[in-house]
């Protein structure tokens, strides 16, 4: 196999920023949609001129189409057609948050083992220039001890009818844009936190349209990170060392809000310094990864060990927050 056939599974509005990673690479073409209905496949297929539209998931994946899938269901459904892709045989860039609890990302797993096919989380943003800059630099010592990283994802919903107001959908801010926090902490502190406080504002449909947390680590190292459905679309992220501070004005989706492109560096009684880093497509990377693994046999840069970290903080947050009381992991 030299090029991974893609196929898309769903119509998600998310699809129109992945679609043209899928196109640039030379190494994979998009060939296929599947949806819940033969007519929105359809459409869907003839709006963005991709040659196969499948009236069913579970068509897709038996049709011998594909060799990778692309997974932007509601946040319930994404472990079970993770599953469900990985049996049929192929590799799966599923959208985050991967799943909704630890026996999932442990079924998937499981699946990913018997199949022997690649499976990845799709957190675009950890494969951008700037973060592995941001890493690499926290990295580096020279920012001295990092101390405390914090960081925001805010935006407004309008519309009740969203996917991310649906409880019976895995709907819920930290699910949906809190995630990009936790998994920024955990990308510069190492791992999971060894306890967490979560604070929640539920709204009327019965999600968090609000939470903030505060994760605590070894060593006395915290990460504070909150987010919204409340707000106009807002994000930041910062690294606090004892030698200076990196801060990332657009750290999640960077280029959106039309922010420049640099991160900055506050040494310690210095100048600050503005670092640039490449462009790159911001989801190209995911899709690179995913098909190097695939027609490489490479480890995907995110592990599923790192995916439930991700997934056991969250998890604990929410405990935190119903509670009242700090959850140790
Ligand atoms: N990485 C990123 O930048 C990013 C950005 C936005 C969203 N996301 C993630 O991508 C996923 C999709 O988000 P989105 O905003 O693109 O979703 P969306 O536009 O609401 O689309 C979700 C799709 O799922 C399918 N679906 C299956 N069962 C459904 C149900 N019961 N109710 C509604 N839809 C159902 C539908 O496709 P069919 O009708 O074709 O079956 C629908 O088009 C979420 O997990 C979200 O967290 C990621």
């Amino acid at each position: 196999m030299t090029k991974t056939r893609w196929g898309l599974l769903s119509t998600a509005n998310i699809n129109r920023h992945v679609i043209p990673a899928l196109r640039a690479s030379p190494r994979g073409e998009l060939v296929a949609v599947a949806s819940r209905s033969q007519a929105t496949a359809d459409a869907y297929a003839r709006r963005w001129e991709i040659p196969q539209a499948f009236a069913s998931y579970q068509a897709m994946l038996d049709s011998g189409a594909v060799d990778a899938v692309y997974i932007s269901l509601p946040n319930l459904y994404h472990a079970e057609w993770t599953i469900r892709s990985l049996q049929a045989g192929l590799a799966v860039l599923c959208e985050k948050p991967f799943a909704l609890s630890l026996d999932e990302v442990d079924s998937v797993a499981a699946a990913a083992q018997a199949s022997g096919r690649p499976v990845a989380e799709a957190f675009m943003y950890r494969h951008h220039p700037q973060m592995k800059l941001a890493l690499e630099w926290a990295k580096s010592g020279r920012l001295g001890e990092v101390t405390l990283v914090r960081s925001t994802f805010n935006f407004k919903i309008d519309q009740r009818t969203d996917i991310r107001l649906q409880p019976s959908l895995g709907g819920g801010s930290l699910w949906d844009v809190g995630v990009y926090p936790i998994s920024f902490a955990q990308a510069v502190l190492g791992g999971p936190p060894e306890e967490v406080l979560g604070d929640q504002w539920i709204g009327d449909t019965g999600v968090d349209e609000g939470f903030s947390g505060q994760m605590c680590y070894s060593g006395n190292r915290v990460a504070q990170i909150s987010c919204s459905f409340r707000t106009p679309f807002y994000t930041s992220a910062e690294i606090l060392g004892t030698e200076g501070r990196l801060v990332l004005d657009s750290p999640f989706v960077p280029g959106r809000d039309g922010k420049p492109h640099h991160v900055t560096f506050y040494p310690a009684g210095d100048a600050p310094r503005e670092m640039p880093f490449d462009e790159l497509y911001l989801y190209q990377g995911e899709v690179e990864d995913l098909q190097d693994a695939l027609l490489h046999g490479t480890p995907p840069f995110i592990s599923l060990a790192e995916t439930r970290n991700h997934i056991r903080t969250a998890l604990a947050l929410y405990e935190s927050a119903r509670t009242g009381v700090v959850v140790p992991l």
